[in-house]
Order: structure tokens, then C-alpha cells, then sequence
């Protein structure tokens, strides 16, 4: 590829593994409403958006409410989540994800976060992580959800970079279809049968070195 200029993160399933705070947190909304929601259905969750997650739910229960409803609802969720949130800690930062941020940044190469949640400050501060990048873009900068590119254009935009050199690194298959539509590089992070259309495929950040990502 062109020249590596800038790496742009996602966070939940990336950096952290915060998806499973998530689902309880759903879980106990879908309990209220009297319906299962499954491990495997919050897999549909990953990466989308907290309205278009409570869609999703809602659909799941075949339970239709009003845009008053829901965002009650959506907000219930958030304080539930917003609870373990607060409790983090830097020792749940994904194995190699730091140290991986660190070796780029030692190297000149710019790094941003591209997340869809309007928690991401938040939770970076409780890591200790808010040094590590340049530009941060998350669900309260944007207006457009993943798939779409938005989040991952405004991250090279306000790092001054060309899409051309930005590599993405994605958990979601919604946020790996984002990166390509933005004309970036992207690495999965996960499983080759969701993340197919990424460029490569890893199993953590602690998979990633100099090496592999000048394979790009
Ligand atoms: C994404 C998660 O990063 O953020 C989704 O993968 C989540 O599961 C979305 O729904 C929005 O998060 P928040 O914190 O704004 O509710
Ligand atoms: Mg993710």
C-alpha cells in the first residue's frame, strides 16, 4: 500500500473488551420486557449504533414501542452501562493493544480512535489511554453510523493524512465494510467467516508488529 501514516483504532472489541458489558446491559432490558436475548444475538450488536442496537433488540422481541419508549429505554441501557463502565480498570485493556499503540507512535505514525460510542472518552480516561492518540472521533462527532465511512474519514481529516495511508483495525464486520468504503487499508480483529473482507485477519493486537503491517 502507500505509505503508513496513520493507524485509527475502533475501540469496543479492539482496545477493550467492553462487549460484554454491553449485552448484560441489554440482557436487563430485554429481561424487563420478558424476551431472551442470547450471547449470539448481541454478536448483531457489534459496532452499530445505541438506537440502531435497541432497534435490533426490539426486533429480536418482536416488541414495537414509541420513539418516546425507546429512547427511555436507550437510556436506561446507558446508565446500566455507564455503571461498569465507571468501575474499569487499565489492567482490561486488550492484551498487546497498548504496547502495539506505543511502537507505531515510537515510529512517526499518527493514531486515532474511530468508535461509534459516545462513551469512548470516558472509557480511554479510566485506561489511561487518552495520551495515545492524536484524534479522537467517536458517536458524538458523527451523524452517520458504521457501515458508513464517516467516523474513519473525519479521523484521517482532522490527522491531516490521505485515506490512502490510514490502516484501520475493526472488530465489526459493519466497521471493516466503513474502513474499505473510506479507501482505507483494514486489519480484522476476529473471526475470518465475519471479517472476510478485511485485508488481513488477527487474532489481537498482540498479533500485530512492524513487520505485518508494512505487508499491507
Ligand atoms: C460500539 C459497540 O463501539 O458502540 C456497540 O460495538 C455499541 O455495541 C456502540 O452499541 C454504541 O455505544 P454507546 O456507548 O454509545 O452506547
Ligand atoms: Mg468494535
Amino acid at each position: 500500500m502507500d505509505k503508513i501514516k496513520a493507524c485509527i483504532f475502533d475501540l469496543d472489541g479492539v482496545i477493550v473488551d467492553t462487549a460484554k458489558y454491553h449485552y448484560k446491559a441489554w440482557k436487563e432490558i430485554a429481561q424487563k420486557l420478558k424476551f431472551e436475548f442470547t450471547e449470539k444475538d448481541n454478536e448483531r450488536l457489534k459496532g452499530v449504533s445505541r438506537m440502531e442496537s435497541l432497534d435490533i433488540l426490539l426486533s429480536i422481541g418482536n416488541i414495537n414501542l414509541t420513539q418516546q419508549e425507546k429512547e427511555e429505554i436507550a437510556e436506561q441501557k446507558n446508565n446500566r452501562y455507564k455503571e461498569f463502565v465507571y468501575n474499569m480498570k487499565p489492567d482490561e485493556i486488550l492484551p498487546g493493544a497498548k504496547e502495539f499503540i506505543e511502537l507505531i507512535r515510537s515510529v512517526g505514525i499518527l493514531t486515532a480512535l474511530g468508535s461509534a460510542s459516545k462513551n469512548a472518552e470516558i472509557i480511554l480516561e479510566k485506561l489511561n489511554l487518552i495520551p495515545l492518540f492524536d484524534a479522537i472521533i467517536d458517536g458524538n462527532h458523527v451523524t452517520k453510523t458504521k457501515p458508513n465511512p464517516e467516523v474513519f474519514l473525519k479521523a484521517a481529516e482532522e490527522l491531516k493524512v490521505s485515506p490512502a495511508n490510514c490502516v484501520v483495525f475493526e472488530d465489526a464486520e459493519a466497521g471493516v465494510e466503513a474502513a474499505k468504503a473510506a479507501g482505507m487499508k483494514c486489519v480484522g480483529i476476529g473471526s475470518k467467516d465475519i471479517l472476510k473482507d478485511a485485508d488481513l485477519i488477527i487474532n489481537g493486537l498482540d498479533k500485530m508488529d512492524m513487520n505485518i503491517l508494512c505487508t499491507l
